[in-house]
């Protein structure tokens, strides 16, 4: 499949998972519209609520680094069934990187791809700041 790099690069972050309460490892991996790839890891927090999932941290470390135009994202998690992103992630995809591809992947090692506008229909973003009176 034409994502195998971003999957490969996704299964590699979720060993760098620091998840010692939940035991859950997560990885992502995203591909900027240059062909880049930044992965991440869910990071977790003794108070549990400032974890943050590897979707953000990946697509954050891209940002950083000065891209703002995305292709794809995949994740990958320790777990039988497909793991998809957060409510929270959704957002965050989705305003930084529009309707992209997302990849969802399982440890039997089966892919699902989707778009962003399934996983978040009718989404909260800059255009509706604009339409305050
Ligand atoms: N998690 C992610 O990293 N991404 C997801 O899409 C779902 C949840 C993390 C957060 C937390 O560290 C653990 O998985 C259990 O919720």
């Amino acid at each position: 499949m034409k994502y195998d790099a971003l999957i490969r690069a996704a299964q590699r972050a979720m060993k760098n998972a620091h998840a010692p309460y939940s035991k859950f490892l997560v990885g992502a991996a995203v591909q900027t519209e240059s062909g880049e790839i930044y992965s991440g890891c869910n990071i977790e927090n003794s108070s549990y609520s400032l974890t943050i999932c590897a979707e953000r941290v990946a697509l954050f470390k891209a940002v950083s680094e000065s891209h703002r135009k995305f292709k794809a994202i995949a994740v990958a998690a320790s777990a039988k069934d497909f793991v998809s992103p957060c409510g929270a992630c959704r957002q965050v995809i989705h305003d930084l990187g529009g309707n992209i591809d997302v990849i969802l992947t399982n440890s039997r090692g089966a892919t699902k791809l989707l778009k962003m506008n399934d996983l978040l229909p009718f989404p909260f973003d800059s255009e509706q700041l604009k339409s305050s009176k």
